[in-house]
C-alpha cells in the first residue's frame, strides 16, 4: 500500500523509514531507526528529487507510481548519489526508460562507479544551472563535502521549497509525522540531528559554512527545508541554522562539563563522580559523565560537540590510553573538532602514562586547551590526591569565566 504526504500544493513526500536497520552506515546506532526523504513535484513535467534507499526500495516505487497514476516521470534530480539515497536510481530508469538525470558530473562519476547504467538519461548541471518544470523553476546550488563531494542542494524560486540533501537531515524515523511542527524537535529529535550531524558531517564545517553563506543569501525566500533524513522545515528555520552554524564553526552550544571516563575496577569512575559532585556543588550542574566502555563513540562525538568542556578520566593501559578513550580521541581529531577546554584525571597502579599521552593527543587538535590543573591516581582516590580535585574543580570554573 503507498504511504506518501503532501508537503505543499504539488509536492509530495514519497519516501519511507527503516526500523529495521541497527547501524546507519554500518556503524552508527540508530535505535529510532531513520528515514530516507524522497520528493516528487507534479508540475507541467513530473519531477522525483532523489531515490531512496534500497532497503524501502519496493515501499518508494509503490508511492511514485500511485502518485503519477500513469503519467510519465520526465526527471530525476539527483541532490545526492550516496547508496542511502542513490540505490534506487537504476530501478527509476528501468521503470521509466524515457527519465532524465539532472545531477553534477561527479555524480555520474559516482554511478558509473557504482555499477549503475546511466548513460543515455544524463543531463548535467553545475552551480546557478536553473531549469523550468512548468509553474516551478529551480535553481541548482553546489554543495561539496556536505556530505560528499558531488553533492548539490536545489531551490525551488517558486515556492520557497530547498531540497537540502543531507544538510539539516537527522536520524529517527518519521512514523508519520513529517514536519518539524509535528514534532517537539527540542525535546525528542535534537539529540539525534546532533549525532547525526556530529558523526555524519561534522569533519565538514568549513562546507557548511560556505553552504550557509549562500543559502544567507536566499533566505529571505526560502519557506521551506526538505532534506534527506528526518523531518521537513517549514517554520522556525532559524532554530536549526543557528544550531547548524554553532556545530559547524565548532563553537559549543552550552557552557557545561562532560566526564569521559574509562574506568576497569571502578577507581577512575569513582574519581569522575566525585568531580562531578563537587562542580555541581559549586554550580555548575550542567555536568554529564560518560563511561567510554558502555557509550556508543558517536553519542560521545555529539556530546563533545555540545558542550564547552571535556574531562578526560583514564586509566593507563599497555603504557597508553585505554582503548576505548583512545578510540573516542581518535574520532574526535578525525572529526576536526575544534575549540575546547580539556581537563585531565589520570589513573595507573604503575607506570602512570595516560596523562601525559592524552595531553600530548589533545594538543595536536586544532585550537584545543589544556588545563594545568590534573588529577594523578595511584590505583584509587585518596585523601592525599583531594586537594587536587579542589584545584581541578577551580581551574574548570575559572576558564568558563573567561570570555569565550
Ligand atoms: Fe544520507 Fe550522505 O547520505
Amino acid at each position: 500500500m503507498y504511504c506518501v504526504r503532501k508537503v505543499t500544493d504539488d509536492l509530495y513526500w514519497v519516501g519511507g523509514n527503516d526500523h529495521r536497520l541497527a547501524l546507519f552506515e554500518n556503524i552508527h546506532p540508530i535505535p529510532r531507526g531513520v528515514s530516507y526523504n524522497a520528493y516528487l513535484l507534479l508540475d507541467e513535467k513530473t519531477v522525483l528529487f532523489d531515490t531512496v534507499d534500497w532497503s524501502i526500495g519496493r515501499q518508494f516505487i509503490e508511492n511514485v507510481e500511485t502518485l503519477l497514476a500513469g503519467r510519465p516521470l520526465d526527471y530525476l534530480v539527483v541532490n545526492h548519489m550516496e547508496p542511502d539515497h542513490g540505490a534506487s536510481i537504476e530501478e527509476i530508469i528501468l521503470r521509466y526508460p524515457e527519465v532524465k538525470i539532472i545531477s553534477t558530473e561527479k555524480a555520474f562519476l559516482f554511478m558509473r562507479q557504482f555499477g549503475f547504467t546511466v548513460d543515455g538519461h544524463i543531463e548535467q548541471v553545475a552551480e546557478g544551472d536553473t531549469r523550468c518544470f512548468g509553474k516551478h523553476t529551480v535553481t541548482f546550488i553546489a554543495a561539496p563535502m556536505v556530505h560528499w563531494p558531488e553533492a548539490m542542494v536545489t531551490f525551488d524560486t517558486t515556492n520557497g521549497v530547498l531540497f537540502s540533501a543531507d544538510a539539516f537531515g537527522s536520524f529517527g524515523a518519521l512514523d508519520g509525522k513529517l514536519f518539524n511542527d509535528e514534532v517537539n524537535f527540542d525535546r525528542d529529535w535534537i539529540d539525534d540531528a546532533r549525532r547525526y550531524y556530529t558523526n555524519i558531517v561534522g569533519k565538514y564545517g568549513p562546507h557548511v559554512q560556505s553552504l550557509l553563506k549562500k543559502a544567507g543569501g536566499i533566505l529571505d525566500q526560502i519557506k521551506m527545508i526538505c532534506p534527506l533524513h528526518g523531518p521537513v522545515w517549514r517554520s522556525g528555520l532559524g532554530y536549526f541554522l543557528d544550531k547548524y552554524d554553532k556545530w559547524s564553526r565548532y563553537e559549543p552550544e552550552e557552557q557545561g562539563v562532560m566526564i569521559a571516563y574509562a574506568s576497569m575496577y571502578g577507581n577512575t569512575e569513582a574519581a569522575a563522580a566525585l568531580l562531578a559532585s563537587k562542580l555541581c556543588e559549586r554550580g555548575m550542574t550542567n555536568v554529564v559523565m560518560y563511561d567510554v566502555s558502555s557509550t556508543h563513540v558517536s553519542q560521545l562525538i555529539s556530546e563533545t560537540f555540545r558542550l564547552s568542556h571535556v574531562v578526560l578520566a583514564s586509566v593507563t593501559y599497555n603504557l597508553g590510553i585505554y582503548p576505548p578513550m583512545h578510540s573516542y580521541l581518535m574520532d574526535m581529531k578525525a572529526l576536526n573538532l575544534q575549540k575546547r577546554t580539556f581537563a585531565i584525571i589520570e589513573n595507573g597502579s604503575w607506570a602512570c602514562r595516560s596523562g601525559a599521552l592524552m595531553r600530548e593527543f589533545v594538543e595536536g587538535m586544532r585550537d584545543m586547551e589544556v588545563l594545568d590543573e590534573k588529577v594523578s591516581l595511584a590505583s584509587a582516590m585518596n585523601e592525599n590526591n583531594a586537594p587536587d580535585m579542589d584545584t581541578l574543580v577551580d581551574g574548570i570554573l575559572e576558564s568558563m569565566r573567561k570570555p569565550q
